[in-house]
C-alpha cells in the first residue's frame, strides 16, 4: 500500500516511522515533511493548502491511502475534496470531513456540540461586535479570571486568560472591534474558568465504533513551571500517572461515548482522530477543547505505545470497518522532550546547522519538527525543531534519557524546558 502524510511536524514523522513497521506499507510519501521525514520516506514540495497538487501526486504515486497530520487542511475540506473527486474513488483518506472538523474549526460550534450532547464543559456565551455591549455587560457579571476564546483557529493563540475585569474588556473590544487574530476573532466565546489539571485524549473513530489510544500529558507554556507564553508544545509523557481507572472510565462514560454518538446524532462525517482536551477539576472530567487531529507533542509518545499495526487501524478507519481491530496498548512509559529555537513562540531564526543528532536507539528516537536537509547539514527551519522521545522504566528514567540527548545536540540559541514532568 502507497501512503500519503500530509504535513511537517515532529507528529508527521512518528506516523511515518509507526507506518514502517508494517509489514503492508510499500511506499510512504509526506508533503511536505522535513528532514527526519526525508531519511526514511519520500518528501514531496507541496504546501498542505495545494490541493490541486496534492490529487496530481496522488493520482501519479498510485497513493491508497492518504492520512491528514494538522488541522487547516481539514478545516478547509481537504477530505470532501478527496472523497467527491471522481479520479479518486479508491483513495482511503484518514481525517473528518468539513463539517466535522469545524468541532475545531469554531469554538461556538464546538461549545454547542457539547451542550447539545450533554458532554461536560465550561459554561459560556458567545458574542460579535453586534452585541459587544452584551459581552461587556457578561463580563461584569462573573468572576475572575476571564477566559477569552476566538471562536476560529489562530494556531493556539486565541485564547487569553485574564485576571483583572478592565484588561478582559479591553481585550474583548480588540478581538471584536479592533481585529485582533483577524476573522478568527469576531466571534467570541467568554466561558467560565477550571481550575484543574489537563491531560489529552486521543481516540479513533470510524465515524461508527472507535478506540481509545494511549492518555498522554503535553507541557504547553513555554517556561519552567508552566509559565509564559503558550507555544505548540514544549515536552509530553505518556501514560499520565495521575489518570486512575476511575477517572478514565467516566471520561469514557461521559465525554467520549456522547461524543461519538453526537457526531452520529449531528450528521458529521467523520473518520479520524479526535483530541479530546480534558481538565480534571476535582477528579471530575470536563472538556477544554476538541481538536480533530493528533497531538504534537503527544503523538510521539502515544504511537510508541501502539501495539496493534498502525497501518491496519489507519484503513479499518477510513474503510468504516474499525469495529473488527483490536487496540492494544503496551505499558511502556514515554517521555518527549521538544528542542525549539531561541525566541519562540515569538520571532525566532531558521537556518542554523544542527550537530550532534544521534542514530535512533531502541530507547531513543528523534523526531524531526522544524529541520531542512541542505547538502549534507541538517538545518533548523521551524519553531520547534526536533523532538527526542525515550523509553523508560519510570517517567523519571525515560525524561532523564531525553535530556541525556538533548544536551548532545546543538545549534544556534537552542532553548528547551528544563522541567518537564516536574508535576507528576
Ligand atoms: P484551548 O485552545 O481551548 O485548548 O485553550 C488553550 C489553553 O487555555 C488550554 O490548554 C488551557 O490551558 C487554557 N484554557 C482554555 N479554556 C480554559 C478554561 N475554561 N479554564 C481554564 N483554562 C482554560
Ligand atoms: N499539544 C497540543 C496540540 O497539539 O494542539
Amino acid at each position: 500500500m502507497n501512503i500519503l502524510i500530509i504535513g511537517s511536524g515532529a507528529r508527521e514523522h512518528a506516523f511515518c516511522w509507526k507506518l514502517k513497521e508494517s509489514n503492508k506499507a510499500k511506499d510512504i510519501f509526506v508533503a511536505p515533511g522535513n528532514s527526519g521525514t526525508a531519511k526514511i520516506a519520500s518528501n514531496l514540495s507541496i504546501d498542505v493548502l495545494n490541493f490541486k497538487a496534492l490529487k496530481n501526486s496522488i493520482l501519479n504515486l498510485s497513493i491508497n491511502l492518504v492520512i491528514v497530520g494538522p488541522e487547516i487542511p481539514l478545516i478547509e475540506g481537504i477530505v470532501d475534496f478527496i472523497n467527491s473527486d471522481i479520479e479518486l474513488t479508491s483513495v482511503l483518506v484518514v481525517g473528518p470531513s468539513k463539517a466535522g472538523a469545524m468541532l475545531e474549526g469554531s469554538k461556538d460550534f464546538s461549545k454547542e456540540f457539547m451542550f447539545n450532547h450533554n458532554i461536560p464543559t465550561a459554561k459560556y456565551k458567545s458574542f460579535n461586535c453586534d452585541n459587544l455591549d452584551k459581552g461587556l455587560a457578561y463580563l461584569d457579571t462573573i468572576p475572575p479570571p476571564y477566559v477569552l476564546k476566538a471562536d476560529g483557529p489562530a494556531a493556539g493563540k486565541g485564547v487569553l486568560i485574564i485576571d483583572n475585569l478592565k484588561d478582559a474588556k479591553n481585550e474583548l473590544i480588540n478581538m471584536l472591534k479592533n481585529n485582533k487574530f483577524g476573522a478568527s476573532g469576531h466571534n467570541v466565546v467568554i466561558e467560565e474558568f477550571l481550575d484543574g489539571i489537563e491531560l489529552s485524549c486521543f481516540v479513533l473513530t470510524d465515524g461508527k465504533s472507535y478506540k481509545i489510544l494511549p492518555y498522554a500529558k503535553d507541557y504547553k507554556r513555554i517556561g519552567e513551571g508552566d509559565k509564559g507564553l503558550n507555544t505548540g508544545g514544549m515536552g509530553a509523557v505518556s501514560p499520565v500517572p495521575f489518570a486512575s481507572k476511575e477517572f478514565l472510565s467516566k471520561v469514557e462514560e461521559r465525554i467520549i461515548k456522547p461524543t461519538i454518538e453526537g457526531l452520529k446524532l449531528d450528521n458529521l462525517p467523520y473518520k479520524g482522530f479526535v483530541f479530546i482536551g480534558l481538565i480534571m477539576v476535582n477528579n471530575e472530567p470536563y472538556v477544554i477543547e476538541y481538536n480533530v487531529r493528533m497531538g504534537d507533542p503527544e503523538t510521539q509518545v502515544v504511537l510508541p505505545r501502539v501495539k496493534t499495526d498502525f497501518l491496519e487501524l489507519m484503513i479499518s478507519t477510513a474503510k468504516g470497518s474499525l469495529s473488527e481491530c483490536d487496540m492494544e496498548i503496551i505499558e511502556e512509559t514515554y517521555s518527549n522532550i521538544v528542542m525549539v529555537a531561541g525566541g519562540y513562540p515569538e520571532n525566532y531564526e531558521k537556518g542554523n546547522v544542527i550537530t550532534g543528532i544521534p542514530e535512533d536507539t531502541e530507547n531513543t528516537i528523534i523526531f524531526h519538527a522544524g529541520t531542512k536537509s541542505i547538502n549534507n547539514d541538517v538545518l533548523t527551519n521551524g519553531g520547534r525543531v526536533l523532538s527526542i522521545v525515550s523509553k523508560g522504566q519510570d517517567h523519571n528514567e525515560a525524561i532523564s534519557k531525553s535530556y541525556k540527548v538533548v544536551e548532545k545536540i546543538n545549534y544556534k540559541d537552542k532553548n528547551y524546558r528544563k522541567d518537564i514532568g516536574f508535576d507528576l
